[in-house]
């Protein structure tokens, strides 16, 4: 059995090679990304695997299904970038709904301590000898409000984490989880009461542009927003002026709304084209990694092995419940 697995990178196939070999899939890697104008490459595949940046619109969805592509496996557990109601009928779709939700907490929890403690710029100074502390002061996370915004099963780790570290969880899920001893508030008060606020919920209609110019007026002065969901919760041009207005005090991104032409990649040494996130990189109080929390060993193990029982599942016409749109 064949598949085409698109936008590949060094590691995936280090964590996929060995599990597909021994489970007979036969994996096509694939560099580009999928879209358009690389479909067709998917010819003569059982499956194709894709990723968060991978296109998957209306014309990419006709032209597997004439390709005879069965099955679009997800290797990641958001799926924004597939036209799911046009999918409907035509492709059937899998994905892997939680692989490690302690690699993407952990990685937000890690570039909430990098900000308030000044470490991205101590780990610069030192390294060229500077050992002066001026500029670095911090805060204590011990008894400051955080606001969760989106408590399934990566949020839900998150608030774990922050309460370790003595903080006031508050939170708001459009579908509040019962009897779990959350602090549910309304959304407008998570935004006036928080000192930090971390987006754990999937990109919606009702979470595009979540923080905008509207909203950021209501947060409090010198809040640290952390976004390790999707890219445009924030309104990336309205995050950039509320720091420039010092009204947001520290951005940790690890996505970012127009990511899909230029993370994953290196770039350096190219003109970046993007002036929002070339500005916004500049500032010191803004930390950019690369859609990097949910690469641990741990979760790519996960990943692999759930996707390739994904497909295998699916070819006996069985089901795995890991399906998307069935
Ligand atoms: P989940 O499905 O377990 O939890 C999502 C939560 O968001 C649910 O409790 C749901 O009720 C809530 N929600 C849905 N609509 C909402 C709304 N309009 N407002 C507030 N909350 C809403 O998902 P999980 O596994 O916790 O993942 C969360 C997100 O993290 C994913 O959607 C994905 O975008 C992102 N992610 C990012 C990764 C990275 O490497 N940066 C890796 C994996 C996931």
């Amino acid at each position: 059995m064949k598949v085409a697995f698109f936008d590949t990178k060094n590691y995936d196939i280090t964590s996929f090679e060995p599990y597909a070999k021994e489970k007979g899939i036969k994996l096509k890697f694939y560099e580009t990304k999928l879209n358009e104008d690389t479909v067709d490459l998917a010819k003569g595949c059982f499956a194709v695997c894709a990723f968060v940046n991978d296109v998957i619109n209306a014309e990419v969805i006709d032209r597997l299904c004439e390709l005879g592509v069965k099955l679009l496996a997800m290797r990641c557990a958001g799926y924004n970038n597939v036209d799911i109601n046009y999918a409907k009928g035509k492709i059937d779709i899998v994905r892997v709904p939680a692989y490690s939700p302690y690699a993407v907490a952990e990685h937000a929890m890690a570039l909430l301590l990098t900000s308030v403690r000044r470490v991205h710029r101590a780990y610069i100074r030192t390294k060229d000898f500077n050992f002066s502390l001026n500029g670095l002061t911090g805060f204590d996370l011990h008894g400051k409000t955080v606001g969760v915004v989106g408590t399934g099963k990566i949020g839900r780790v998150f608030i774990d984490i922050c309460r370790g570290f003595g903080m006031n969880v508050i939170a708001y899920d459009k579908f509040p989880a019962k009897d779990s001893g959350i602090d549910y508030v309304e959304l407008n008060e998570l935004f006036r009461r928080s000192d930090v606020i971390s987006f754990h919920c999937p990109l919606t209609e009702d979470t595009y542009h979540i923080v905008s110019s509207e909203t950021i007026s209501q947060l409090k002065k010198g809040v640290v927003l952390i976004n390790t969901s999707r890219g445009a919760l924030i309104d990336a041009e309205a995050l950039l002026e509320g720091i420039k207005a010092r009204h947001i005090g520290a951005a940790c991104l690890d996505v970012y709304e127009e990511e899909g032409d230029f993370f994953f990649e290196d770039l350096s040494g190219h003109i970046i084209s993007d002036d929002i996130l070339a500005r916004l990189i500049s500032m010191p109080n803004v930390i950019v990694t690369s859609h990097q929390a949910f690469l641990t060993n741990e979760a790519l193990e996960n990943i692999a092995q759930t996707t390739v029982d994904n497909i295998i599942t699916y070819s006996k016409g069985e089901k795995s419940g890991n399906e998307i749109n069935t």
